[in-house]
């Protein structure tokens, strides 16, 4: 059977706007609101060690303004699991962070972080948090998933992305064989990264994925059509791609 595909979006890259300026303008939370009133199935945010996009106060803001979930992407710190159990998003996606990369680059390596893991993803569920592993689609990382206990994986579709031709059907091959595996082992699995008008269909068709996490190319997209639009025409080619489930 095949179930609606929700959209999240991620509205960093909003408040990368507002900060190269300092003030208030563009506001993640008017971005937030925008998404909910076009139907858009989430809210996420990536609250990043060096607070380069998203604020504390952000999270605050935006939980306030719309009663759609937030996910709250997290590097695995105590930090962050302090701010997430003060915050009580709907749920949280634990990433990689270094603080020298433009963009989460790679997964989780929750295969090799076992045991600085798991503490996190138990304190974060006994909370009440989803927890997400953002990992690549590889079995060794989804394996470690299943005995970390996490209740869902995000597939890190980067390499799909960026792959061309034979390469890119490997890639989307990849993500197809391990949302199955996911899905068979009672794992929700989500994608994102990297996903683009251009892309994004054949991922949307793995009729296991329930999520697709999409940020930067909707922001940017929102330039030159708005917002509204943006998210609108995500949805719609998602909706596509999964027929039996356009009337959402
Ligand atoms: N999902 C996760 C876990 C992410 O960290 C990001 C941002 O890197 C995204 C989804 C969205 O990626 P993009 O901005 O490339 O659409």
């Amino acid at each position: 059977m095949t179930f609606r595909l929700r959209l999240g979006v991620n509205i960093d890259h909003v408040a990368t706007i507002r900060n190269a300026r300092g003030g208030e303008h563009p506001d993640p939370v008017r971005a937030a609101e925008v998404v909910a009133s076009v139907g858009g199935d989430g809210i996420t945010a990536h609250l990043r060690e060096d607070r380069r996009h998203i604020r504390d106060k952000d999270l605050v803001r935006i939980q306030a303004a719309t009663a759609l979930p937030l996910n709250l992407e997290m590097a695995a710190t105590d930090e962050m699991v302090e701010i997430a159990l003060r915050h009580r998003p709907q749920a949280a996606c634990i990433v990689p962070e270094r603080r020298e990369e433009r963009t989460t680059e790679g997964g989780l390596d929750a295969a090799g972080q076992h045991n600085r893991l798991a503490p996190i993803v138990s304190r974060l569920g006994d909370a009440g948090i989803r927890v997400s592993l953002f990992i690549a689609p590889e079995v060794r990382q989804l394996d470690a998933a299943l005995r970390l206990g996490a209740p869902v994986v995000e597939f890190h579709t980067g390499e799909y992305a960026h792959a061309e031709g034979e390469e890119r059907a490997v890639e989307l091959k990849r993500l197809a064989d391990m949302a199955a595996l996911a899905a068979k082992n009672g794992i929700e699995p989500h994608a994102g990264h990297g996903l683009t008008y251009d892309n994004v269909q054949p991922v949307a068709a793995i009729p296991q994925l329930a999520e697709l996490n999409i940020g930067h190319y909707l922001i940017g997209e929102a330039i030159f059509i708005g917002l509204e639009a943006s998210v609108r025409r995500m949805r719609e080619l998602m909706d596509a791609a999964r027929p039996s489930t356009s009337s959402g």
